[in-house]
């Protein structure tokens, strides 16, 4: 079944160094805005009932970034996680981290643990942040939790198909993002979700993310509304299951 309206978006949250450099400010303080631009974004999408926001907060490449912008990062982390988590809490949001946590600070792994179990059972919009993520991660992840079934025995290698490897994968349990957003002109997927991606609709705006708001998020939902989605069919095979 297609639908005018997505059950799941994703978003890359680009543009805050450049935002911040348009204002004569140092990088750190377009983070600072972008962290007002994702309180409007998740209000946004709670009010319209969207099942799951995720967002890529880290990358697994952007630890290579200055020491003390790695270092802000983690910090703003810690803050929001702190400051939001009861106001996530009460508007019945489920809140996820997904990424690999290893590298972590033992503070930042705490704070997660805490917001995670807090917010467990909460059955409106799952917030999904995707923190130390990449996409490439996720699927050799997969593949050797995988490898250790077959390595017990437990499973054969022919036996390995997409919706085993799936199964595996970080947001196993939810739809796949219907809808792909990524702010700041940039028109690319940089190691984000790359399997669940496969089928998503692709919004690409020059809007800096810091400047996202709950108007602009309304432009991507009507350009979403707008698309055919195929999923491989022809139209006249969708028109048909439709009829
Ligand atoms: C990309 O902009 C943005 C990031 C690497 C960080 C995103 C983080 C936030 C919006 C803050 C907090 C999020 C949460 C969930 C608390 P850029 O720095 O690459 O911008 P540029 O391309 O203009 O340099």
């Amino acid at each position: 079944m297609t639908s005018t309206f997505p059950r799941h978006i994703a978003v890359i949250m680009d543009g805050n160094g450049r935002w911040a450099k348009k204002r004569h400010l140092p990088r750190v303080a377009g983070h600072k805005a972008g962290v007002d631009a994702v309180r409007e974004i998740v209000k946004a999408c709670a009010e319209k009932k969207i099942e799951v926001l995720t967002l890529f907060a880290f990358s697994s490449e952007n630890w290579q970034r200055p020491t003390q912008e790695v270092n802000y990062l983690m910090e703003l982390f810690i803050t929001a996680l702190k400051q939001e988590v009861k106001k996530l809490h009460k508007q019945n949001i489920q809140l996820r981290i997904v990424g690999d946590r290893d590298r972590f600070e033992r503070k930042l792994r705490e704070q997660i643990d805490k917001a995670e179990k807090l917010t467990a059972n909460n059955t409106g919009l799952k917030l999904i942040i995707a923190a130390n993520y990449g996409g490439r991660w996720d699927i050799v992840e997969a593949m050797r939790n995988l490898a250790v079934e077959v390595e017990q025995g437990k499973l054969k290698s022919h036996e390995i198909s997409p919706a085993l490897i799936q199964e595996k994968l970080s947001l196993a349990d939810l739809p796949e993002p219907d809808l792909f957003i990524r702010t700041s002109g940039e028109q690319r997927i940089s190691n984000f979700l790359l399997w669940q991606l496969a089928y998503s609709e692709l919004y690409f705006t020059d809007m800096l993310w810091p400047d996202f708001n709950a108007a602009e998020l309304d432009k991507a939902l009507a350009f979403f509304a707008n698309r055919e989605r195929r999923f491989g069919c022809t139209s006249e095979q969708l028109q048909e299951q439709h009829a």
